[in-house]
Parts: structure tokens; C-alpha cells; sequence
């Protein structure tokens, strides 16, 4: 029965966690305010903050959890994909805690864990399953055979999802991350514009063809009337919204009928967005789907999603030594 404490810095997000046998018992994250005035996550900035909010976040998962630092069984971390600077400092601070302790260390995959995260809560999906991860820094529609046997079987090949709601809502005016402003101000609104959206064709996505769509037509329509993109905020953010949210359900649904998997999951901090949440919902209805989305806490970059999958691999005996390095590309 492992106790484990996990650590997750891989962006902009300090986040612990402990996680015993497979349950959470805290899920620590301290957020960054300090990106938001500069419209996007600065690296240097992030690391910074890491350095300051790591020790302070662990006392806290640790209290929360009431367990004791001598009571940890194994120390979990995010190996990568991320920001270098920001992963150096959760696996310094993770082997440090190892070799102090003298216990083992657990490396984990930033992805891999997204599409983990359903197993921090019931009910579980059993494997196989389908999952779709849409962040703001990948897009990707996983077959998880099992925990550790995961197929990529499409990927976006230029801009993320929530990449693409983050510079599109830029273009508006939005502060960043405006995934979540311009998800509210869609609820406002009709969908009555269409946005250009190249499409690769197979199961991959395409996103980056969208903002340039959305910017052209601020431009023309701006000419025509410079209060345009006030007037008609709500109509041009559900515009968008329907854009990207039909091309994830249309790519999800093919992978679906390809695969023969009738459990699908959603993963990663765009499943937040209501619209997306809406039509999985019903599109599973019609299909006859069990779906799977993780309360909120899970969906974004967490520290129990790396706990969890450091539980799997703790069960199968998969540890790493002392010599192990951050990797911005795993
Ligand atoms: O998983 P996450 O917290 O961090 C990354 O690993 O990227 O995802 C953050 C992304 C941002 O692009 C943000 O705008 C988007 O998720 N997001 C949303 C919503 N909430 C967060 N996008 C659309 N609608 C939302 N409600
Ligand atoms: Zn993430």
C-alpha cells in the first residue's frame, strides 16, 4: 500500500500531491498570477516561481493529507514534456526528497498522466477506453490499452486546442487564458459566423488555419464598422467556440466508430469548456457511449493525476535512479 507524494511543475502550475494506493488524499496547486499582464506563460518568470512555491505547496499536501514526510513510500514527478526550467525544479526538488529519505524515485509522462487522471475518482473506466486530451499544449485522441500501453492515434500538427481558443480570444481583446472568458461570453451569443478551418483529413487536427480565419474577419468587418467586435463580442466568441468544439466532437466521433470503443474519455484543461462538456454529453447519449470527464481539479495540470499514474508504475516495479534528467520533448 504506497504512500506517494507527487510533484507536478511542468508549466506554470506548482502542484503536490499525496496519493495512497491509488487514492488521492490532497491535491495541492499554486497558481501563477504573474503571466496573466504579459498575455502568456514566460518561462523565466515560471521557473522563478516554481523555486518559490515548491517547498511551501509539498507542507501543505502534506498537512492536508496528515501524513508525515517519513511516511512517504515513493517520491513522483513530471519528467516531461514542459517548460525546461520549470521541470528542473520539480525533479530537483523530487530527488532531493528521494535521496534524503532514501526511498525510490518514479518519473512520470505529463501526457500520459492527463489521461490517467480519470482513475483519481469514481467510477473508473476500464481499459480499453478512448481518450481525447485537448490543453493548452497538445491535442491528442489516445487509445489506452492499458495504464503504461497508451497509442497515440491523432494529434494536432501546428496549435493546440486550448491554443486555439487562448489566441483567438487574444485577437478579441481577452486576458489570457481566455479559454474560460470567452467559453462565458459564448453562452451569450449565437454561432451565426463560420471561421475557415483547414482539415488534415485522418484522425489529426489542424488549429492554426482558425486565428488567422478569425483575424481576417475582424479585420474586414472592423473597416466596415470599428464597433463591430464590441456589437457582436458574443455572437464572434460562440463563433469560434462552435468552430473548435465541432471539429474535436467530429475527430472524436471518427475515432470512436475506427477504434470500436464505446468508453470514451475527456482529458486536459479545455474539457472545462461547457459547450464540449455539453455535446459529449449528448452525442453520448445518442451513441450509447459511457463517458468519462474528471471534475475540473483533475482536468487541469495536477499533481494527483501524477500520483496516480506513479501508483501503476509503483505496482509494476518501474522506478528511476538518481541520474535522471528533465526531458522538454518525452
Ligand atoms: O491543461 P491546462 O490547465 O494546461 C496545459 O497543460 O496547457 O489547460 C489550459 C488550457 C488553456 O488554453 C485554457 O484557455 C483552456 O485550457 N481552458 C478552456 C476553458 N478552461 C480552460 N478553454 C475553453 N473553455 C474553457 N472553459
Ligand atoms: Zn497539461
Amino acid at each position: 500500500m504506497p504512500t506517494i507524494l507527487a510533484i507536478e511543475s511542468s508549466c506554470d502550475d506548482t502542484s503536490a500531491a499525496v496519493v495512497r494506493d491509488g487514492v488521492v488524499l490532497s491535491n495541492v496547486t499554486a497558481a501563477q498570477a504573474v503571466h496573466v499582464e504579459y498575455g502568456g506563460v514566460v518561462p523565466e518568470f515560471a521557473s522563478r516561481a516554481h523555486q518559490r512555491n515548491i517547498v511551501p505547496t509539498v507542507d501543505v499536501a502534506l498537512r492536508r493529507a496528515a501524513v508525515a514526510a517519513r511516511e512517504v513510500d515513493a517520491v513522483a514527478f513530471t519528467r516531461g514534456p514542459g517548460l525546461i526550467g520549470s521541470l528542473m525544479v520539480g525533479v530537483s526538488f523530487a530527488k532531493a526528497f528521494a535521496l534524503a529519505r532514501n526511498i525510490p524515485l518514479i518519473e512520470v509522462d505529463h501526457m500520459q498522466a492527463h489521461v490517467l487522471a480519470h482513475f483519481a475518482e469514481d467510477p473508473k473506466p476500464e481499459f480499453p477506453y478512448l481518450c481525447l486530451t485537448v490543453s493548452g499544449g497538445h491535442t491528442q485522441l489516445v487509445v489506452v490499452h492499458a495504464p503504461l500501453e497508451q497509442e497515440i492515434i491523432g494529434r494536432t500538427i501546428d496549435d493546440a486546442a486550448g491554443e486555439a481558443f487562448d489566441k483567438s480570444g487574444k485577437l478579441l481583446g481577452l486576458p489570457y487564458p481566455a479559454g474560460p472568458e470567452l467559453d462565458r461570453l459564448a453562452r451569450l451569443g449565437t454561432p451565426v459566423l463560420r471561421f475557415a478551418q483547414p482539415d488534415p483529413g485522418d484522425l489529426n487536427f489542424s488549429f492554426s488555419g482558425l486565428k488567422t480565419s478569425v483575424l481576417y474577419t475582424l479585420q474586414k468587418e472592423n473597416k466596415r464598422d470599428p464597433a463591430y467586435v464590441s456589437q457582436h463580442l458574443n455572437d464572434i466568441c460562440a463563433s469560434i467556440q462552435d468552430a473548435i468544439v465541432t471539429t474535436l466532437m467530429q475527430k472524436l466521433i471518427a475515432a470512436a466508430e475506427q477504434t470500436g470503443l464505446s468508453r470514451i474519455a475527456l482529458a486536459g484543461g479545455v474539457s472545462a469548456n461547457s459547450e464540449l462538456r455539453r455535446r459529449l454529453v449528448s452525442e453520448g447519449q445518442a451513441r450509447g457511449w459511457n463517458t468519462y470527464v474528471p471534475r475540473i481539479e483533475y482536468c487541469t495540470d495536477n499533481a494527483a493525476m501524477i500520483g496516480i499514474t506513479a501508483t501503476f508504475k509503483y505496482d509494476l516495479g518501474v522506478f528511476t535512479d538518481q541520474s535522471v534528467a528533465p526531458s522538454a520533448r518525452l
